[in-house]
């Protein structure tokens, strides 16, 4: 027996009822035998800071940011990841033993980190991506996108400032497009990425042309309720390679795991399972 304390981790949101992180969490924690838990944790607007700052005296390694917060916690925090300052928002928060609160960002490595287990051969350095959308996920996609060599990037978005603003903010190797210009860009996308919140159930359906989309093309959605999208489904049939969404929320997870409970997890079909289920 040691008298270590009993390491906790959880995601802060408002809601939070709805979050599959502590399945996620949970799943690994069960697994790997490690005595620990992962809470949802749901803090009011006017409580998010003293919450958020209290946490660390109570035991917690860290913590999962979610929506509302992803923006403000940078804010907060004394020192944020290059990542995390490059997408301008942060989903994983370590207190650290020096009682430094580090806010990173690891939505972008959990995409990436997806398409290379799922797509080893993938080779981002040979075309254009195409991506639908410009919030805070397209953010993420396209920070690592460019990280990972991707020449030209064209963003479309329905609002096309907010489009405009993420070219401005990362420069010459992306560029905007207009909704009604996919039927001339996809022939030459050699990927094409949803990260609008289209196709979720719930939601209006993505329709964009697919008559042009080449078969070499790969296709991934953000979207993983439903796991097989519209879009999917779309690109299976014109003979593209599908990534679907779920792996990139399981793989954005491993560096928050393995920092609070010093343990790095694998990703694979049970844990898929589990967090589907949940
Ligand atoms: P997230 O942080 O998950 O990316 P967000 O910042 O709210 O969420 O961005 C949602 C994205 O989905 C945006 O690109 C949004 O387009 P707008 O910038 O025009 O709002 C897109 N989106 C959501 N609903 C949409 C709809 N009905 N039609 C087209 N795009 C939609």
């Amino acid at each position: 027996m040691t008298n270590a304390r009993i390491p906790l981790a959880g995601v802060i949101g408002a809601p939070i009822a709805h979050s599959r992180s502590p399945a996620l969490h949970g799943h690994w924690l069960k697994r790997y035998e490690i005595q620990g838990f992962y809470v949802p944790i749901e803090l009011a607007q006017e409580n998010f800071e003293a919450g958020l700052r209290s946490l660390p005296l109570l035991g917690f390694r860290g913590v999962n940011i979610t929506i509302p917060y992803k923006e403000r916690v940078l804010t907060l925090a004394d020192v944020i990841t290059d990542r995390a300052a490059l997408i301008g928002a942060a989903n994983t928060i370590t207190f650290r033993k020096d009682g430094r609160i580090q806010a990173d960002n690891t939505d972008g490595y959990g995409f990436i980190a997806n398409i290379r287990q799922n797509q080893p051969n993938w080779q981002p350095k040979t075309g254009t991506a195409v991506i639908l959308g410009a919030g805070g996920a397209a953010r993420a996609v396209i920070s690592a996108l460019l990280g990972e060599g991707v020449p030209e990037i064209l963003v479309a978005n329905r609002t096309r400032n907010r489009a405009e603003m993420l070219r401005e903010h990362f420069g010459a190797r992306v560029s905007v497009m207009d909704w009604s210009a996919l039927p001339e860009a996809l022939p030459k996308a050699a990927m094409l990425v949803n990260t609008t919140s289209l196709g979720m159930s719930g939601q209006p359906a993505l329709s964009i042309p697919f008559e042009r989309i080449s078969p070499k093309s790969m296709v991934c959605d953000i979207v993983y309720a439903p796991l097989e999208t519209n879009l999917l489904a779309q690109a299976r049939k014109k003979g593209c390679t599908v990534v679907t969404g779920i792996g990139m929320l399981l793989h954005q997870a491993v560096p928050g795991f393995e920092n609070w409970f010093r343990k790095r997890p694998e990703v694979d079909e049970a844990l898929a399972a589990a967090v589907l289920e949940a």
